[in-house]
């Protein structure tokens, strides 16, 4: 290293270093921690240490955000705030085929009343499949980084986005613009992503399907910690509000970004007719599954920024650039097996087992085969040769069974009659796709599932306790059933010395227990696991009935379909007859009724309250909307209404208080007027609630 003395270094170059410094320290960082494989070693480390402090004690006030001294962070207290973008963040209007292509170019030529064989200069880029951020700076310095949102309103990540090594910070030129957003995409690298997926693995933490779910997983996490331990790149490709100029063209722009410090994509070149374009679609086509990251196409953007201007917008997406999507990735292999899994509701799910294949990059050795119908459909047999296919989120499928190599003698699936796991019957509801088991909880493998979702994160959430403990304790004979979960520190002696459960972890998972025998209503609906009753729906029910007695009896009563108490429970809007069907079921099975006394016992079930609602007007009240609301959407009226404490039905009766109508109310409101309910016009609804 041929540094410059300390005492020598002026203030400029001395930002610039650390700026350096603090990139080079995070790569090292991550190559020893994250990826067990550092690049210098140990001494040539604390000698960039050394000399990041020694740059930092002289000039205190260059200290960075990003400082190695600071990265990782403290957690964010709570969740994101909301930032609303200056300028929209937009998507892009899609082409499919060559056709397409020839089309959006000469769309182009004819806005701009062009000829038809003028070139125009466009620029392609590959398309990455992340997430979009936004990033503004002001006066060089950066001071917000927000998610795409719903476009126009992202969540603030700008403290960690300040983790990410190819993100400057501080933009050192003096052509940058007062006020510069920047846009682009983060993302993790595939190889970045198996790495991330084998330490998950060997710290029993859960894996991602792909390396968008990674990258976005890793964004949004509330310990900034977190994400500076996870790998993400950037590649920036557009901008926001801008105070000044940034070039005159797309082009410019990207020499521009890339002489501030930021990565632009290294694939992009500048094309001046549709068969330039396609030609190097096709040739980033060929590289795709050995890039380094996965895209899904490839943009063109209109390069003078004049012409950009011109063009303008259709709706949400630019006149001026358009997204040339290449078809999903696909490989072939061989289906080894086919597995049937049993889910916490019963219902069968077979998964291929597969040779395992990279498809684009990621190893895949398993894919869904979704249901009866579609091993039919496919014929897929154990031992024939597939196409597998994983695009974007999905979880890889099998879209094709080639025929032609089946080796003869290859036998047709045969759909389990009986449970594979406890032999109960297996039944086929008419209409339902699924098979289901009828064991219930006599069947291990629901039983399981079903205690795996009791602890799980958005039921009881018993920190320490995983869904690994879950199995092993019930291999074991040490849970059987939820209430088992809380009498876990009964059967201390039995636990104390297996593997994992020394004298502290046992300390803290019964701590965790004693802070859970406390639970709101909404989460311990949820957490019982009644089909078709999610986090949604256990938030009715509780606003409902309000206490676990309330809505226990009431479940009794309403076991007569010919009750009030049903007609309440089918009232209830987002409830239909089905879901109630279940959920009266899942009452009327002694078992389970069994459980909730057991769980009653243990617990403390507290009476739900709605927020808002001491100062509301309609707290407790029932209401009906009808017609059109001219003002509020009806799921903004909704959300609002029972944001006050208000029950929303979705039908009229006489214990209905208000019916809000609208233009176009018809036998609602009149059944309204016939039992003589207070009626109101959206408009006195808003100044009512108000
Ligand atoms: S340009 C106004 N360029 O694709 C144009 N977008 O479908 C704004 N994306 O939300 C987008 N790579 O998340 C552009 N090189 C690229 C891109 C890219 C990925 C994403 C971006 C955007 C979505 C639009």
């Amino acid at each position: 290293m041929n540094d410059i003395a300390i005492d020598e270094l002026g203030e400029l170059d001395a930002l610039v270093e650390l700026k350096k410094l603090a990139r080079e320290i995070v790569r090292h960082d991550i190559a020893y921690h994250q990826n067990d494989a550092p690049r210098i070693t140990d001494a040539e480390y604390d000698a960039l240490r050394r000399r990041n402090d020694a740059i930092e004690n002289k000039f205190p006030k260059l200290i960075q955000a990003d400082s190695p001294n600071k990265r990782v962070g403290a957690p964010i207290a709570s969740g994101f705030g909301k930032v609303t973008h200056a300028r929209p963040m937009l998507s892009l209007g899609n082409a499919f085929t060559d056709d397409d292509v020839v089309e959006f170019f000469t769309r182009v030529r004819r806005f701009l009343n062009l000829p038809a064989d003028a070139p125009v200069d466009v620029v392609a880029e590959p398309k990455i499949d992340g997430l979009s951020v936004s990033l503004r700076y002001i006066d060089g310095k950066l001071v917000t980084a927000a998610t795409r949102g719903d476009g126009t309103t992202g969540e603030n990540i700008t403290d960690n986005m300040k983790t990410l090594p190819a993100l400057p910070q501080v933009l050192v030129a003096d052509n940058v613009p007062q006020i510069l957003e920047v846009r682009g995409e983060v993302y993790m690298a595939k190889a970045d992503f198996a790495a991330l997926n084998t330490r998950q693995e060997t710290a029993g933490a859960k894996l991602f399907a792909n390396p968008r779910n990674a990258a976005a997983g890793s964004l949004r996490q509330l310990d900034t910690a977190v994400t500076a331990s996870r790998p993400l790149s950037l590649f920036v490709y557009a901008m926001g509000e801008v105070s000044g100029p940034v070039g005159e063209s797309q082009w410019d722009f990207f020499e521009n970004l890339k002489s501030w410090g930021f990565q632009v994509n290294p694939q992009t070149r500048l094309c001046s007719t549709a068969e330039q374009a396609l030609a190097h679609y096709r040739h980033i086509g060929e590289q795709r599954a050995s890039l380094e990251y996965d895209i899904d196409g490839m943009v063109y953007k209109v390069n003078r920024f004049d012409l950009q201007e011109r063009l303008g917008f259709v709706s949400r997406a630019p006149r001026w650039a358009t997204a040339h999507k290449y078809p999903a990735e696909k490989a072939q292999t061989i289906l080894n097996a086919i597995d049937i899994q049993v889910g916490r509701t019963g219902v069968l799910t077979p998964v291929a087992r597969l040779e395992p294949v990279t498809v684009g990059g990621v190893v895949v050795s398993n894919a869904t085969l979704h249901n009866e119908d579609e091993i039919s459909r496919l014929d897929a047999r154990v031992g024939d040769h597939v196409v597998v296919q994983r695009a974007g989120d999905v979880i890889p499928q099998i879209v094709e069974v080639l025929k032609e190599k089946r080796k003869p003698g290859a036998e047709a699936f045969i759909y389990p009659k009986v449970c594979p796991i406890c032999a109960s019957p297996v039944v086929r509801e008419e209409g339902e796709v699924a098979r289901r088991c009828s064991g219930g909880l006599i069947c291990p493998a629901q039983a399981v599932e079903r205690l795996k979702h009791f602890v799980s994160r958005n039921a009881f959430d018993i920190e320490g306790l995983g869904g690994k403990h879950v199995e092993n304790f019930w291999q074991d004979g040490l849970i059987k059933t939820p209430a088992d979960i809380f009498r876990i520190p009964e059967k201390r002696q039995q636990i104390e010395g297996r593997e994992g459960w020394g004298d502290k972890s046992l300390e803290n998972l019964f701590e965790a227990l004693d802070a859970r025998r406390k639970i709101d209503l909404p989460r311990f609906i949820f957490a019982l696991g009644i089909p078709q009753v999610g986090q949604a729906t256990g938030r009715l029910l509780a606003k409902q009935y309000g206490t676990f007695d309330a809505w226990s009896k009431a479940m009794d009563k309403a076991q007569d379909r010919d009750s009030d108490s049903y007609q309440d429970l089918i009232n209830i809007d987002g409830i239909g007859t089905s879901m109630a069907n279940d959920i009266l079921i899942f009452f009327a099975d002694t078992n389970n009724r069994e459980i909730l006394t057991d769980l009653n016992e243990l617990l403390e079930v507290q009476e739900f309250i709605a927020p808002d609602e001491k100062f509301s007007p309609v707290a407790g009240k029932t209401v009906v909307f009808t017609g059109t609301l001219e003002t509020l959407g009806r799921s903004e009226a909704k959300a609002k209404a029972e944001a006050l404490g208000a029950k929303v039905a979705g039908s009229v009766s006489k214990k209905t208080d208000i019916v809000i109508a609208g233009p176009g109310a018809g036998s609602k409101l009149k059944k309204a007027e016939d039992l003589g309910l207070r009626v109101m016009t959206e408009q006195q609804w808003i100044d009512f609630i108000q």
